[in-house]
């Protein structure tokens, strides 16, 4: 075995125990393709200013791609004494190519690599959720013209509210999936940022151009500041952040559908190839995945707490803290992946129990709000109308019916204006035709709202 490419000043070698504890190609093995990525444009650069020529630069190159491919093909040797995948890529090129491997560092620190390789690492994730986050919000769309006459049950406090059309539910989950997604895309211009170059802290002394670097790998900017950039870690924090309120979303979309599906509810049917059963009471279908997603949420945020507690109070600027960010990064974004990659076939495939939702509207007073507000609209100030449709409730309740089947004497009685008409008003398929503000849920309102979201995600494929 070769020794370690720090081993100079070194009279003695590395402990076993200490190998054990401090690498990271257990894990960083994932970042090859951007680390070899990486390399390739700062390999570039240094042509161009004249520090490799450009027979150097070919076979580096060429060595490069042949070790990516071995890597890809799983026939890569990994050994834990190279500690991490850079210098793993590093020893295998010289060992190929000897001294012109030697000159891949030049001007470069594992310090600004790493960075670098992770910041195209987080960029890659970024995009595949976007993409998984489109996708969930076309399989929400993809239901509204399916379920578009489907009345259910709006809950505040979990406890009946307010009639509302299944499409505007699922467009409220849309809308959520949308702020998920511009969120990521705030985070991405800030992980778009070139740290190569800053070296370990202070930059170099060499001719590099780090604006070639940086518009070979296609980042946006050049970072200013090499200290900083050296120490910066924002980017994974803002991720982590990013990929918790998709998960807190995640775990409330579960949470219905879980309540949903239960005997009680009785509002959906999730796919059986999406449940699984009890070993002991052979009835049982659960909704074990959607559990899972809803469990899994926890991880996600520790591990975002984990990033945090991480930097606090690092000094500037590398610090080997910082070689325990991967794990939890990768472990948050696995995460939440697969927990996206379930979903959006769950929501393209759950079918409403439509009777079943339909044979429970005329309980909990859906209307009596927008009987309130028929009483508005015919002069009765707010807070009075309140308390007579409060009464009118509580007679309804008495008598065990909805409130449509009081007669017309006992809406009178409180009320002496009140004709026949009020009965327009009355029964949930009425009330819900009757919310006209912008953004609610009537049906002409919901098909303006699914109009704009089948334009938007039509624009988007
Ligand atoms: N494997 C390290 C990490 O993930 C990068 C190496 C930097 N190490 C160093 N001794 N400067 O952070």
């Amino acid at each position: 075995m070769a020794a370690k490419a720090w081993q100079g000043v070194f009279e003695t070698t590395t402990d076993k125990r200490v190998e054990q504890f401090t690498e990271s190609i257990s894990f960083d093995h994932r970042l090859y393709r951007q680390d070899i990525a990486g390399s390739l444009a700062h390999a570039q650069m240094l042509t161009k200013q004249g520090l490799l020529t450009e027979e150097e630069y070919a076979q580096i190159e060429t060595n490069l791609k042949e070790i990516e491919k071995e890597i890809e093909a799983g026939t890569f040797p990994y050994q834990i004494e190279l500690e991490d995948i850079h210098m793993h890529i590093e020893r295998a090129l010289i060992e190929r190519i000897g001294d012109t491997g030697r000159k891949l560092h030049t001007a470069r620190s594992r310090n600004d690599q790493v960075a670098t390789d992770f910041r195209l690492w987080v960029r890659d994730a970024i995009d595949d959720l976007s993409g998984q986050l489109r996708q969930l919000q076309k399989a929400y769309v993809g239901r509204c013209e399916r379920d578009k006459d489907t009345v259910i049950p709006g809950y505040t406090h979990l406890q009946r509210a307010q009639p509302v059309l299944a499409p505007h539910y699922w467009l409220a989950y849309c809308e959520k999936w949308e702020r998920d997604w511009s969120r990521l895309m705030d985070c991405r211009r800030r992980v778009n940022v070139c740290s190569l170059g800053s070296a370990a802290l202070a930059g170099s002394s060499l001719p590099i151009d780090r604006e070639m670097t940086a518009q070979l790998l296609g980042f946006e900017e050049v970072a200013r500041n090499s200290l900083d950039v050296a120490s910066d870690r924002d980017f994974v924090l803002e991720f982590g952040f990013c990929l918790s309120v998709i998960a807190l979303h995640l775990s409330t979309w579960a949470e219905e559908w879980i309540l949903w599906s239960t005997t009680e509810f009785d509002f959906i049917d999730l796919p059986e190839t999406f449940c699984t059963g009890s070993s002991i009471m052979p009835q049982k279908i659960n909704p074990d995945v959607l559990e899972l997603i809803r469990g899994k949420t926890a991880r996600v945020i520790g591990n975002l707490q984990a990033l945090m507690v991480l930097v606090k109070g690092l000094p500037l600027a590398y610090n080997r803290d910082l070689q325990e960010d991967k794990p939890r990064i990768f472990d948050a974004y696995d995460t939440v992946h697969d927990c996206l990659a379930l979903a959006i076939p769950m929501v393209e495939q759950a079918e409403l129990r439509r009777e079943s939702i339909a044979s429970r509207l005329e309980h909990g007073y859906l209307d009596a709000t927008t009987l309130m507000e028929y009483f508005i609209q015919r002069g009765i100030p707010q807070r009075k109308g309140h308390e007579l449709v409060g009464k009118l409730v509580r007679q309804a309740t008495r008598k065990k019916v909805p409130l449509a089947e009081l007669e017309l004497e006992a809406f009178q009685e409180i009320e002496p204006s009140l004709t026949e008409e009020v009965y327009e008003v009355l029964g949930v398929q009425k009330a819900i035709e009757r919310f006209v503000s912008y953004g609610s849920t009537s049906p002409a309102q919901v098909a303006k709202q699914v109009a704009f979201w089948q334009e938007k995600l039509a624009q988007e494929s």
